[in-house]
């Protein structure tokens, strides 16, 4: 008998929903709230949301009177479903769909019900990549949808992490500061859709490194309470960054893209250097990376490829696909697979793109030490869609008694 199932009927009348949602990317960063409880930004910002492809998370949600209690588990473990966060969209939710009742005759028992949740990422939560709002925009897409509720729910998704509001919607989302007390109005954008600039693409350049020096949430609370630097950003630097940058998508002006790409990551990272005690989130390799894509683009005299680093050392670039074979070929030759990262599978997602052969010039340029295996691998992915239900019930995460398919 496997988890107690072997004697379990069927639960009656159970409702289920399935869906994906992605990863995004800020290329003007969000650090530091106004308002704990409520997540609410000191400054508004800018992502893309990346291909469901190649990343995403998914999560089944059910519901059903035969439950006992509302239960999670995330990558294959139970968790507590008491954790303040969860405990805020689930509560977010229940109280939308309460104010709705009437108007919604699907809604039936569903108010009176349980709900089992169960999710898991199709990449590795220990490459550092940004999990929690691809996780948190997927829990309250498949609630909102159990739920019935239909329409903007970004300011919930934004209750579980900050970020996971912009991961509600696909191609070039912003996410505004908002005036209201209750936050209402502090919610995801979309700015263009994902099609908007299809030649954009991004590599996610995964760095070997171990677990996440200080956590987003923690980190931003004591930038804000001790550095002075992020409140002249958030006052003066920000506000202005946020429409160039609009601008330059609109525009699709890589040029401009790319320099507040790389200058507002470097500003997010210098906050971070002026917290108090300092945070570190790049290493050695972190700043290799930026060092090449200084040089390369200084020896074509233009911008061809600008990073951005998040709360950890991997970076991500974004780069226009015409500069892809080139681009490629730099990390080939500089971060050269060793055995322990086999050369096959160190570019993933995206079909693999012939390297370009590397002029004599240009390394000389470049003039940087190789740093074999300090790179893990490289996801090639571009901008991709809002979250998506899945209709297909194989491919949900519950069985049809509300339990795990597979549990570790
Ligand atoms: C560096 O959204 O993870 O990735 O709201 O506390 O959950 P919480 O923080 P989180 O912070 C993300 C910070 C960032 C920048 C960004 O994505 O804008």
């Amino acid at each position: 008998m496997e988890n107690g199932r072997a004697n379990m009927k069927p639960v009656t009348g159970t409702s289920q929903v399935t869906c994906t949602a992605p990863v995004n990317i800020a290329v003007i960063k969000y650090w530091g709230k106004r308002d704990e409880r409520l997540v609410l930004p000191i400054n508004p910002s800018l992502s893309v949301t990346l291909s469901q492809d190649q990343l995403c998370a998914r999560t089944t949600v059910a519901a059903s009177l035969d439950f006992k209690k509302d239960r999670i588990w995330l990558n294959g473990q139970e968790q507590s479903i008491d954790a303040p966060r969860l405990q805020k969209c689930l509560g977010e939710i229940r109280r939308l769909a309460r104010k709705r009742k009437h108007e919604e005759e699907r809604m039936g028992d569903l108010l009176g019900c349980c709900v089992h949740i169960c999710s898991e990422n199709n990449f590795p939560t220990a490459a550092g990549l940004a999990s929690s709002a691809a996780g948190y925009a997927c829990l309250v897409q498949s609630l909102a949808k159990l739920f019935h509720i239909d329409g903007d729910v970004s300011h919930i998704a934004r209750q579980g992490s900050g970020s996971a509001c912009r991961s509600m919607y696909g191609g070039f989302v912003e996410w505004t500061m908002g005036k209201m007390e209750d936050g209402s109005d502090s919610i995801a954008k979309q700015i263009a859709p994902a099609d908007h600039w299809p030649e954009l693409r991004v590599l996610v350049v995964v760095v070997n490194a171990g677990k996440k020096a200080v956590g987003s949430t923690e980190g931003m609370q004591t930038t804000v309470k001790t550095s002075a630097l992020i409140k002249y950003r958030a006052e003066h630097v920000v506000p202005s960054r946020q429409e160039e940058m609009r601008q330059a998508v609109l525009e699709r002006d890589f040029q401009t893209f790319g320099e507040i790409t790389m200058k507002d990551s470097n500003q997010f990272h210098a906050t971070c250097l002026d917290t108090y005690p300092p945070i570190f989130y790049l290493n050695e390799t972190s700043k290799h990376i930026i060092h090449l894509v200084h040089r390369y683009n200084q020896h074509h005299g233009k911008i061809r490829a600008a990073y951005t680093f998040d709360a950890g050392p991997n970076a991500v670039l974004y780069l226009l696909q015409e500069d892809l074979p080139e681009v490629l070929a730099l990390f080939h030759h500089f971060f050269p697979a060793t055995t322990n990262n086999s050369e096959r599978q160190f570019v993933r997602g995206l079909p693999d793109v012939q390297r370009k052969e590397l002029s004599a010039d240009l390394l000389d340029s470049v003039g940087l030490e190789p740093s074999p295996g300090s790179v893990q691998y490289i996801i090639h992915t571009k901008a991709g869609e809002d979250p998506q239900v899945l209709t297909d019930p194989q491919q949900a995460l519950l069985d049809e008694n509300g339990l795990p398919k597979k549990q570790t």
